[in-house]
């Protein structure tokens, strides 16, 4: 008998694939933000519809291949047993390989719900609703006919993030279909907001977290050969962790029409949040206790190291945008696009990179990927490249807050808008360099990822015979 690894390998090559494409549409609208002639005048390329092409692809095509399979990978791994319905899986790869298409088609095109992160129309909700149907019944069904007694932690992330997001989807989808490419949403004014940021916060702590935490509790405790810190704190870290991110939607919403008392709920919940999530990055650093060494020669634990001082950095800032005479300042300024970028680059970039790196030679039958010094490379470039991106965006978002808020001593304001968007031009010239070496550091993985799987051949390992507690 052996593992399923073939789905595992689709989505892992997958992930590089669309993570380069959709860091190249980055790139591009960076670059745009600085030479706005970079839209040639043509709508389909324009900043407005490039730019949901860009989260789209990153979260849902880069971020969600890999989810799809390192949690295919790690359920079978941990439960020692193949996959539960491999054609359903087989549905979920080109289901979702179809999803991501029909987001690169219409997007250019212009048509959007308008939802942040969840702009895709309605016949494609759909279709995306089918497959995390299929998703859910191959992870569970591989779950319940497990031979270990026991449910890994990893396998509790990926769980409440396959449910959470079904959930999160299909609420926030609802909606009035009028043609086939248009909708109205179910909800309408602040009630529509309140769903929203409850869909786009809960999107970032399960889509963007927990399931990249299920990595985090699989790849590193491997990579390092060492065992989890703290078993008790994983579980205690994981129900604080998904209770807390349920309510701190309305962060979001500061200073809007939404009731006075729900974003101070919000703030609170977010403020509360830090515990959980430093409590987790503290279980997954400590776990290399006595394998510090080994940090020197691998740049596979670099990258899931540092992914979580990332995630430390982010989860830090959040809770303190999270108040609400912080985010007076912080909102519609960089920062936020600053606080953003630690978590995607750093963070959930650098975990599935890592992850990935792992995953590729087990799944070529190789011992190891065809250059280690071109992950080292690729580790350095990466790290310069987030460095650049992140410290440009905290400074002209702080700058941009400030100059908009100065007043001269008769009460008119100290700078025109355009004034403040002249400061910015510097910081976005550097967000450019920064995003080109990141995105540079992912064409050399592809490349190392494509020369490791033509030297290697595809190979499914076989389950050991006597099950034991852990894979
Ligand atoms: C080469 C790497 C990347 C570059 C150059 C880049 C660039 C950009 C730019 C220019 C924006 C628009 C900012 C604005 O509207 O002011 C943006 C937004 C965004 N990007 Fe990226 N990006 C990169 C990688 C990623 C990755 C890997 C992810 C997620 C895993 C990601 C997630 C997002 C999100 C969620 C937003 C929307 C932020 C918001 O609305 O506040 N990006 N990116
Ligand atoms: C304790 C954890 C966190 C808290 C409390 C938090 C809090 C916040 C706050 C207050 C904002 C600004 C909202 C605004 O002014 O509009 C924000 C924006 C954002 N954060 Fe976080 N954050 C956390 C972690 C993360 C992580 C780890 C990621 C990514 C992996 C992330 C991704 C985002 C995104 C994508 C946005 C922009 C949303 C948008 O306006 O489009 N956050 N976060």
């Amino acid at each position: 008998m052996t593992y399923n690894y073939k789905v595992v390998r689709q989505f892992a090559l997958m992930s590089v694939v669309w993570g380069v494409v959709g860091m190249l549409v980055g790139v591009w609208i960076a670059a745009q933000l600085a030479w706005p002639q970079l839209n040639f005048d043509i709508p389909w390329i324009t900043y407005s519809r490039l730019r949901p092409l860009h989260t789209n692809a990153v979260i849902f095509a880069f971020g969600g291949s890999a989810l799809f399979a390192t949690s295919y990978f790690v359920v079978q791994r941990t439960c020692q047993v193949p996959l539960f319905a491999p054609k359903l899986a087989a549905f979920s790869f080109w289901g979702w390989q179809l999803v991501i298409v029909a987001a690169a088609v219409t997007l250019p095109l212009g048509l959007s719900t308008t939802k942040e992160y969840a702009e895709l129309e309605w016949p494609i909700d759909v279709l995306i609703a089918l497959v995390w149907i299929a998703y859910a019944i191959v992870f569970f069904g591989t779950i319940a006919k497990r031979k270990t007694p026991h449910i890994y932690v990893a396998n509790w992330f990926f769980g409440a993030y396959v449910i959470t997001i079904a959930v999160l989807h299909i609420v926030n989808s609802a909606a009035l279909p009028v043609t086939w490419t248009k909708s109205y949403s179910a909800y309408s004014g602040v009630q529509d907001a309140m769903v929203q940021w409850w869909y786009g916060h809960n999107a970032v702590g399960f889509f963007l977290t927990a399931g990249f935490l299920g990595m985090m509790y699989y790849f590193i405790p491997k990579q390092a050969e060492r065992p989890v810190y703290s078993y008790r704190l994983s579980i205690v870290h994981f129900w604080a962790l998904i209770f807390t991110y349920m309510w701190a939607g309305p962060h979001h919403l500061h200073y809007t029409a939404l009731p006075d008392w729900a974003q101070s709920v919000g703030m609170v919940f977010s403020l509360i949040l830090l515990a959980p999530s430093w409590g987790g990055m503290i279980n997954g650093i400590m776990t290399l206790s006595g394998a510090w060494h080994k940090l020197r020669e691998d740049p596979i634990l670099k990258f899931l190291v540092v992914s979580l001082s990332f995630y430390g950095m982010s989860t830090f800032e959040g809770p303190m945008m999270s108040i609400k005479t912080v985010n007076a300042l912080s909102h519609y300024t960089d920062w936020t696009i600053g606080h953003v970028h630690s978590g995607a680059l750093g963070w959930v970039g650098f975990i599935t990179i890592g992850s990935v790196y792992y995953l590729m030679p087990r799944l070529f039958g190789r011992t190891q990927m065809h250059s280690v010094r071109l992950i080292e490379a690729h580790f350095w470039i990466a790290t310069i490249g987030v460095v650049l991106y992140i410290a440009a965006m905290w400074i002209a978002g702080v700058t941009q807050g400030l100059m908009w808020r100065a007043t001269n001593p008769d009460g008119t304001l100290t700078y025109a808008f355009v004034e403040s968007l002249k400061a910015t031009y510097p910081y976005y010239y550097i967000r450019v360099a920064g995003g080109l070496l990141y995105l540079t550091g992912m064409a050399v993985m592809l490349y190392n990822c494509l020369m490791t799987m033509r030297e290697g051949r595809a190979i499914d390992a076989e389950i050991p015979r006597a099950a034991v507690a852990h894979a």
